[in-house]
């Protein structure tokens, strides 16, 4: 019987880091961890990074300088990097900052386990392999312990796209697709433990293309195998790559319950120029065809979308041309980015955008998508839509929760609780929220 031990893991960068700590902790969680907030109380600190822009990975070497005082007072505790840092740095994080024991890339962590062990008896240890076994497979708990009601199921991992600005393609590998029962098995599971909804997960997740008992089968099968999953009231997925938006994943749009009317949906530039410097192999053009597709199919779906301001060579003429873009699609929610320059990559070797100027545009496209997130947020007053429940608000009685549109919604005195799925009418648009009541 080991004794009990206290894993601290902090998570950055995008979903997939959320999703791959819960597997980590729960691999730990074999050998005696149990998870804690504090990182005072830690035997081990974890900390799962991300690599897309140079301040995200900047923040990990700050973060670490920060529990040398920590590692003084308590030589046991053992320090790790994993994640797309560990993946792209390996051995320079080490080199960097000694008191790290443990570097473990987004496809070894299965190994976690022995490594630990390792660690634990003194050794340094670092694991950046893409392995031939497949970590989803090797990963041994099964947990039954009840969880929150919305969850994330990782489907599909690694990129093959090689947008010239992008890292991933590079710190995940290459794209694979997990079989389709694996992935019912572990809906049902989350399932069991109380979950209502499963946001599939992928770099390029509309690549998926797992096997199934009949051959591959795209995520839209995937899709309608896990409509069947009874308990299960909500399914989304992210992100997409406009050129995978195959016509039976629209259609399922139109026609599964399930499915909810969001759709996270990259364009990352509106200047056919740029897009074709960034190797995004569509245009403008062809972007706003699809949504019109998309959107025949299901009226009232919400975009989402990814914007990069500022790449290589981008002139005020291209940066209007993303303006253009964004005026016409108008977007529920979006993220935008100033370019960031990633060694290794293609597009770092290209003569750069004066920093104020891309300063100046992002804040003027910041501007814009506000707007229209404002506006659309509005827009919702008066209407009727679902509601998931996920915890108590601040107010008692009050109860949190996302809409079918993933806007946050509360609702006061309501009686239900975290799981319940209700008929709710929105009553007000506040900051960051919108206020509802319950229909009978
Ligand atoms: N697979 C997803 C995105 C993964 S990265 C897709 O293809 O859309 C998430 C977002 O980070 C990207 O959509 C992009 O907008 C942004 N991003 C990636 N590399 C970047 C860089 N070098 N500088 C700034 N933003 C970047
Ligand atoms: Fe990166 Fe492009 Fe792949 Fe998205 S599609 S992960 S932006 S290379
Ligand atoms: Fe970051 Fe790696 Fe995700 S670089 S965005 S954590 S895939």
């Amino acid at each position: 019987m080991t004794a009990p031990k206290k894993l601290f893991i902090k998570t950055y960068g995008c979903q997939m880091n959320v999703y791959d700590s819960e597997r980590m902790a729960e691999e730990l969680g074999g050998q005696g961890y149990s998870e804690t907030k504090s990182v005072e109380d830690a035997d081990m600190i974890l900390l799962n990074t991300c690599h897309i822009r140079e301040k995200a990975a900047e923040k990990v070497y700050s973060e670490l300088g920060r529990f040398k005082k920590l590692k003084a007072a308590k030589p046991d505790l053992k320090i790790g990097v994993a994640g797309c840092v560990a993946q792209a740095e390996g051995q320079e994080i080490m080199r960097r900052q000694p008191l790290v024991d443990l570097v473990v890339g987004p496809q070894s962590y299965h190994r976690l386990p022995e490594m630990e062990a390792k660690a634990r008896s003194g050794e340094k240890v670092l694991d950046t392999d893409f392995p031939e076994e497949d970590k989803f497979e090797k990963l041994k708990r099964r947990p039954k312990a009840p969880r929150g009601p919305s969850a994330f199921l990782t489907v599909q991992e690694g990129c093959d796209k090689f947008c010239a600005f992008c890292v991933v393609p590079y710190t995940r590998g290459a794209e694979v697709s997990r079989p389709v029962d694996r992935i019912l098995t572990e809906a049902r599971d989350l399932v069991e433990r109380g979950v209502r909804e499963i946001t599939l997960l992928g770099q390029n997740v509309n690549a998926y293309h797992g096997a199934g008992p009949q051959g591959d089968m795209t995520l839209a099968q995937l899709i309608w195998e896990l409509d069947k999953v009874e308990g299960l009231e909500r399914i989304r997925f992210t992100t997409s790559h406009p050129n995978d938006m195959m016509d039976d994943l629209i259609e399922a749009h139109a026609t599964c319950k399930k499915l909810m009317p969001y759709l996270h949906l990259p364009v990352q530039a509106g200047s056919d120029r740029i897009l074709k410097r960034m190797n995004r192999s569509h245009t403008a053009e062809s972007y706003l065809r699809l949504l019109e597709r998309i959107r025949a199919a299901r009226p009232d779906i919400l975009i989402s979308g990814d914007f990069i301001v500022g790449f290589p060579e981008e002139t005020e003429a291209d940066f209007q041309a993303t303006l253009d873009l964004v005026e016409e699609v108008k977007y529920g929610t979006a993220y935008s980015f100033k370019y960031s320059t990633r060694p290794g990559t293609p597009a770092a070797e290209r003569p750069q955008v004066d920093p104020t100027e891309a300063d100046d545009r992002l804040q003027r496209l910041q501007a814009l998508l506000t707007r229209q997130q404002r506006e659309i947020q509005d827009s919702m007053v008066g209407r009727e839509v679902g509601v998931l429940f996920e915890k108590p608000g601040r107010e008692a009685g009050q109860m949190l929760g996302k809409s079918d549109y993933l806007h946050a919604v509360h609702v006061a005195d309501c009686g239900r609780k975290a799981g319940d799925l209700a008929r709710v009418r929105i009553i007000e648009s506040r900051t960051n929220s919108l206020a509802g009541e319950l229909i009978d």
